[in-house]
């Protein structure tokens, strides 16, 4: 590899894939051989004109489930001092509020293939109490489809609703778009109306379902004959509501056996119904990566990797079909979750609301979550839904008890996102040093993604840096832009990747100030080892 000139270095870049993310790479050895010792700067170059394709807001959504304490005593808890009228508890539905989350996915997750969405409308008193078989919970059904619009228009985000296709029928799914999209004057339209709710909840984006393809999944059939669920149901929905937005369920991550094919025979007996494919994927710093951070920090590339995969998959029918039309991706659940997963985290003994998957998050996983919403936001020419997994108490950013709640460290590379990615997302080309990873290749030291919106005049940078021992220099350089004033400069980092937070130390892992760089069509910015930085420009 040494002897490799930089063109080859380049052919092979692009021939592997990862030049498609935005960034060039040297290898650790070819400078060794090339260049004196110090380490080469960075350089980032980035032109207005070069763009990848305007943001879309709903990449930053989320997920609740009914799962342990995400819904009870997470974003519900009627009789709390903590809760409004409807049981909303404030201080949560208030900070999701502020953060705003765009879009929420609900109610499951594995939830959803097993439950049946009458049980959770009308009068609260005669709601069954169910066993729900995925979790082995308690399910009172206290909360439900109505509760949770509700719920959702006081935060300001849209519903993105699962229908159960395990043991759900298309028609109930259909029942169920007719329950809330429809005014009046049909059976399930007129079941709302009586049920309090005059105006239609006109949700827009639907499910087909969820992670059908595992055996773990109620209801779990081969690819072939949930593709003609899917078909079915959506023709249906469809047929109840022109304007609904629906997605097939895909594969449920990359190491499933059936990766791929699973995609391929679903969309072949329903590409025509639907308007994308779904996505998975959980992280950890676990047996793929040994428990080395370098690789654990590189695993957003494996996610670019996943999203082209798909991509192509959805190409190849769309071809065979000779369709017009090309399906977008969605991602509807991502995040790290690793250990509070297995046997022992997954079981609510029967009772409601247990602790399960409460995922205590470090810095390390921030850092990583930090790259994850790099790899979306440079991926937004195909994925237009995305949601982190989930939202509250489970493998979540916040974390609630009786009397408040704190922050877990992947909030804060979140939090920026959704205030500061903006506009359209910049094609950037970055230069940087890179390291090896031997199911990647060379993983290059810095990731970045950045947005311009040219409507308020702001640019925005990300950047991961994977050196978990140096500093880093990045040159920006603003090939037609000149930044007046820096607005926002912001970092996450600290010497102790595994720390995290708790009740007792909430800020113990925190953005702290970055020295801002001199604003101008070159910047310099130094950016501390193992660290995810944020930089806002006024232009
Ligand atoms: O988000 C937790 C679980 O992970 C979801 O219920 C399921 O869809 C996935 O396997």
């Amino acid at each position: 590899m040494s002897t490799r000139s930089h063109s080859s270095r380049r052919q092979f870049l692009a021939r592997s894939g990862l030049a498609g993310a935005g960034w060039l790479a040297r290898s650790e050895l070819a400078r060794a051989v090339n260049t004196p010792a110090a380490p080469p700067r960075a350089r980032l170059i980035a032109d207005s004109t070069r763009r990848i394709a305007p943001l879309d807001r709903n990449l930053f959504g989320s997920f609740l489930e009914h799962l342990g304490r995400a819904i009870y005593g997470g974003i519900y808890e009627p009789g709390s001092p903590l809760s409004d009228s409807n049981g909303f508890r404030r201080d949560v539905l208030e900070e999701i509020r502020r953060l705003g989350v765009p879009i929420i996915r609900y109610p499951g997750g594995n939830f959803v293939s097993g439950y049946h969405w009458l049980d959770g409308v009308g009068p609260k008193k005669d709601r069954p109490r169910v066993l729900d078989l995925a979790w082995n919970s308690i399910e009172t059904n206290q909360f439900g489809t109505n509760e949770f619009v509700t719920w959702c228009r006081a935060v300001g985000a849209e519903p993105l609703l699962a229908t159960n296709l395990g043991t759900g029928t298309p028609e109930m799914a259909a029942a169920l778009v007719e329950y809330c999209n429809v005014e009046k004057g049909t059976k399930w339209s007129d079941l709302r109306r009586q049920h309090g709710y005059e105006q239609p909840h006109r949700v827009k984006y639907w499910c087909l379902g969820n992670e059908m393809d595992g055996p773990w999944q109620i209801g779990h059939v081969p690819a072939a004959e949930y593709g003609i669920k899917a078909r079915d149901a959506a023709h249906q929905m469809r047929s109840v509501d022109p304007s609904v937005k629906l997605v097939a369920c895909g594969s449920s991550g990359p190491l499933m056996p059936t990766y791929l094919e699973w995609d391929r025979q679903t969309l072949e007996e329903c590409y025509d119904q639907v308007d994308g494919i779904s996505l998975h994927r959980y992280f950890g710093n676990d047996q793929e990566t040994g428990g080395d951070t370098s690789k654990y920090l590189a695993l957003n590339l494996s996610m670019d990797r996943q999203i082209e995969e798909i991509a192509a998959v959805c190409d190849v029918v769309r071809g065979r079909r000779r369709s017009g039309k090309t399906l977008w991706l969605q991602f509807d659940e991502w995040n790290v979750w690793y250990r509070a997963r297995g046997p022992q985290f997954d079981n609510g003994h029967r009772q409601v609301a247990p602790h399960l998957l409460e995922e205590v998050y470090n810095l390390e996983d921030a850092l990583l979550v930090g790259g994850l919403l790099n790899t979306l936001i440079r991926r937004s020419d195909r994925v237009r839904v995305a949601c982190l997994a989930q939202l509250v108490n489970v493998i979540a950013p916040l974390m609630t008890n009786e009397s408040g709640f704190f922050r877990q460290t992947i909030y804060y590379p979140y939090a920026w996102a959704l205030e500061h990615a903006r506009g359209t997302v910049l094609d950037l080309a970055l230069e940087s040093p890179a390291y090896r990873v031997p199911s990647l290749g060379d993983v290059p030291y810095l990731d970045a993604a950045a947005t311009l919106d040219p409507e308020t005049g702001a640019a925005s940078l990300m950047v991961l840096n994977r050196d978990l021992e140096k500093a880093r220099e990045l040159e920006v350089v603003w090939r037609d832009l000149t930044p007046a004033r820096v607005t926002a400069c912001q970092v996450l980092t600290g010497d102790d990747l595994k720390a995290s937070n708790s009740f007792e130390s909430p800020r113990r892992v925190a953005p702290q100030p970055l020295e801002a760089p001199r604003p101008g069509a070159r910047m310099t910015l130094q950016l501390p080892p193992r660290s995810y930085t944020m930089v806002s420009v006024a232009l």
